[in-house]
């Protein structure tokens, strides 16, 4: 696994900016892609700056498909939704139709939900199992917890350890929204040409630090088939 590279920006403007950049430049030349979207705070600016000029009319739009690395369980209505709000932000406006790909949050249970959006993934990608030379994503962004969780992968969580499943149910989330989620697990994340973290919270400057020394938290066990960088506002930063 190698070690990550950390990009550190001015401002969380700045961060958005790079971060829409890079995620274009992983569009570029690729007969269709796939992008797993996170949740929280982190990334709804840039959610916003790809629905706006320039850099709405430079992703191909048709080409590309939208995931989720995790949700709550509730209506995409909902003001929690991970889905709903990158769909309230950009994807309503701007994703060509059939290329959203949002977790069944009607399923029963998180673990019946998992199930079926691990079928749907595997459905997209064409394969049932994960290899490192046929990423299932070409771009995974990732947010940090402030107690080091990404995803709904908490602290202390089992879905830690899973190294077959690619998505599974989190009855009990470690942070609010204390709502039942699903996540997908590090293997499914890791199988990405990039994985991208974003972190533009000055708030997050001590969980950062511990993260990238290599503490032994879920946001440290994350990996990628190929780059993995953390994007990252200066005043987050502790150098
Ligand atoms: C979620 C997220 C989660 C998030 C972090 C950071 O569904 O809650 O995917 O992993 O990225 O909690 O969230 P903030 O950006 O709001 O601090």
């Amino acid at each position: 696994m190698g070690k990550p590279t950390v990009v550190v920006e001015a401002d969380a403007e700045a961060v958005a900016r790079a971060a829409a950049e890079r995620l274009i430049a992983r569009m570029t030349g690729r007969d269709r892609a796939a992008v797993c979207l996170t949740g929280g705070s982190g990334p709804q600016r840039l959610y916003r700056l790809l629905a706006s000029e320039p850099y709405r009319g430079r992703v191909p739009w048709p080409r590309v498909h939208w995931f989720m690395g995790d949700e709550r369980i509730v209506p995409e209505d909902d003001p929690r939704s991970n889905m709903g709000t990158a769909r309230r932000l950009f994807l309503d406006a701007c994703a060509a139709p059939g290329t959203v790909h949002a977790v069944p949050t009607d399923a029963a249970d998180p673990d019946a939900a998992a199930r079926r959006y691990q079928a749907a993934l595997e459905r997209f990608h064409g394969a049932r199992r994960l290899e490192p030379g046929m990423p299932l994503f070409d771009f995974v962004l990732m947010g940090l917890g402030l107690d080091g969780h990404t995803a709904s992968l908490f602290p202390g969580s089992p879905a830690l350890d899973e190294t077959t499943r690619w998505v599974v149910g989190v009855p009990q989330a470690g942070q609010e929204p204390f709502v039942p989620r699903v996540t997908l697990t590090l293997p499914a994340l890791a199988s990405t040409r990039e994985m991208l973290f974003l972190v533009s919270d000055a708030a997050k400057r001590g969980i950062l630090a511990r993260v990238l020394a290599g503490e032994d938290l879920p946001a440290a066990r994350a990996h990628a088939d190929g780059d993995l960088v953390w994007l990252v506002t200066r005043d987050a930063h502790h150098a």
